[in-house]
């Protein structure tokens, strides 16, 4: 059994991915800025029968990462890293605050890339580890009022077939995963979606995740 860490686990797909392969098995270490939700998906785990622990960080900043990553390091031997949390801001570009613009840009991306840079070196100590990228199909292709988000996302694309590249041949496989619309807390607060009926569950993508990743660089879910 893998003991998974999994970022933005107490809401949405990072929630539903916590609680399947907790239901597996799996041991899952759950990550967020807010420890309440990460702390009722290990409970709601436990009450299962099932194993989770919470830490509490901000994925922007690299040193609180790397604190959080060397303590859990300390007590769990991660072998999957789940790159789950972000954040999007939808509209024209001129309507977006440079605030929202560099939110967006430090979670999606630094924050993918710092977790990413601070989970390797503890995977290469691994008989077997894999990152897997929760991108969206806003990585594939450009979108009306999308600009940004879609920048970041393309920018995570690159990164990750990047890496599959550097880690060609060793014990480390890297997975990215694009999906089209869930119905999540992601949406709170924008009208960007009209109706939120035709948006996927993130209990059926979890589930189509869990079942059909095996280490495939690339799994498109539209
Ligand atoms: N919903 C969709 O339609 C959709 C479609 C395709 C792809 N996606 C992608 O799927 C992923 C999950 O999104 P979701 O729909 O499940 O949305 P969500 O429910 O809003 O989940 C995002 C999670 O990320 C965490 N997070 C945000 N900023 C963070 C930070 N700086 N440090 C640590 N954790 C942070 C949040 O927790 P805290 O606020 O407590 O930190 C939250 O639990 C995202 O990467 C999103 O881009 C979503």
């Amino acid at each position: 059994m893998d003991v998974i860490a999994i970022t933005g686990a107490g809401t949405g797909l990072g929630k539903e991915l916590a609680l399947q392969y907790a239901g597996q098995g799996h041991t899952v270490i759950a990550l967020g800025r807010r420890i309440s939700p990460l702390l009722d998906v290990v409970q709601e785990i436990n009450q299962l029968g099932g194993k989770a622990f919470a830490y509490s960080l901000d994925i922007r900043r690299y040193e609180d990462v790397v604190n959080t990553v060397d303590m859990i390091a300390k007590h769990h031997r991660v072998t999957c890293l789940v790159n789950n949390a972000g954040i999007g801001h939808f509209g024209p570009l001129s309507s977006l605050s440079v605030q929202q613009i560099d939110d967006m840009i430090q979670t999606n991306v630094n924050g993918t890339i710092y977790m990413t840079k601070a989970f390797l070196p503890y995977f290469l100590t691994m008989p077997k580890a894999k990152i897997i990228n929760i991108i969206s199909t806003a990585g594939l292709r450009g979108k009306v009022n999308e600009s940004v988000y879609a920048a970041t996302k393309f920018a995570i694309r690159g990164f990750s077939e990047s890496l599959t590249k550097e880690l060609e041949g060793t014990n480390i496989s890297v997975t990215a995963v694009y999906m089209g619309g869930m119905d999540t807390p992601f949406w709170h607060g924008s009208d960007h979606i009209k109706d939120r009926l035709r948006l996927r569950s993130p209990k059926e993508i979890a589930k189509q995740i869990i079942a059909l990743e095996h280490g495939q660089n690339e799994m498109i879910l539209s």
